[in-house]
């Protein structure tokens, strides 16, 4: 690929794009947090969830998901194992029958997905998640809508996490590539100051290059101390960055571990990453 969308402007490494409650203190049981975990619970988890759309059978069962602050934890496995359905279990979409979703030590089960954005959530749906007609800058501004403060400040760090929106922020988001697209969609989400960004196949349809470029600035958002639970259809690659990593089979646990230990499991390597 000649041009590479990501231009060279690496390093982000201010950390004013966490929630101000979040900045660089929230070492789950360290104390002095403004809310801190419950001892060793990681900041977010949804814990033992059983749940289906409506008043559906259940599509998860007995399934739990975690991510420490500032890590990345990541869903890999087949397709209709229930990676999205997880999601939106954590995010507050679902019927939950079982179980139960704290963020910081506070039980979040009952939240709309709304109070949950407010709460320090932000997510990144599979499909639908631009505003194609409005520009690049309308879709961030959009992301800001539960805040009264100045977002400027917010903006400009998404532009440098991301310089070639800045060029294209007058543009219509529907114009962009499939990679600065899903750019578009995280940097949306980042514009509430998010404590945990969830993001679902946020790879999705682009080329190897523009995924490790993608993977890279994910490092760096997750270097701010904001936790990222992601799903991700290129397992091998996303369990290489993953602090821990969850294998999904029929809607429940198969395989947890760290990234590496998963990528050495001779198992999960024969049945889910290809041999
Ligand atoms: N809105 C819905 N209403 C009813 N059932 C649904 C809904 N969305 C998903 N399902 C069902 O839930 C199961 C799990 O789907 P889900 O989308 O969570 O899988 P996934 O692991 O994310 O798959 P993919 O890799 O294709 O994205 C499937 O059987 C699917 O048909
Ligand atoms: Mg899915």
């Amino acid at each position: 690929m000649s041009d590479n969308p990501y231009q060279n402007a690496r390093g982000n490494k201010d950390r004013s794009i966490v929630n101000p409650h979040g900045q660089g203190t929230l070492q789950p049981g360290s104390g002095g947090t403004p809310r801190p975990a419950k001892e060793g619970e990681p900041f977010l988890i949804g814990e033992a969830m059983t749940g289906g759309y409506g008043k559906g059978p259940a599509i998860i069962h007995d399934c739990t998901i975690a991510a420490g602050q500032g890590e990345i934890a990541v869903i890999v496995g087949p397709n209709g194992a229930g990676k999205s359905t997880a999601m939106k279990a954590v995010f507050g979409m679902l019927n939950m029958h079982e179980g139960s979703v704290r963020l910081g030590g506070k039980d979040i089960t009952h939240l709309s997905p709304q109070a949950r954005v407010a709460e320090g959530m932000a997510f990144v749906p599979q499909t639908s998640n631009i505003f194609t007609s409005m520009t690049v800058e309308e879709n961030l501004e959009m992301g800001a809508f539960l805040r009264r403060d100045d977002i400027r400040a917010t903006i400009e760090q998404v532009y440098e996490l991301f310089p070639i929106l800045r060029d294209k922020r007058y543009q219509a988001a529907g114009e962009l590539s499939g990679g600065q697209r899903q750019q578009v969609a995280v940097g949306r989400a980042l514009m509430t100051k998010p404590q945990v960004l969830m993001l679902d196949e946020p790879t999705a349809g682009v080329s190897p290059i523009v995924m490790d470029e993608l993977f890279d600035r994910i490092i760096e958002v997750a270097r701010t101390g904001i936790s990222i639970l992601m799903v991700e259809q290129n397992a091998r690659q996303a369990l290489e960055i993953a602090d821990t990593g969850y294998v999904l089979v029929q809607g429940a646990n198969g395989f947890t571990g760290t990234g590496q230990e998963l990528l050495a499991d001779p198992e999960v390597r024969r049945s889910f990453l290809g041999g």
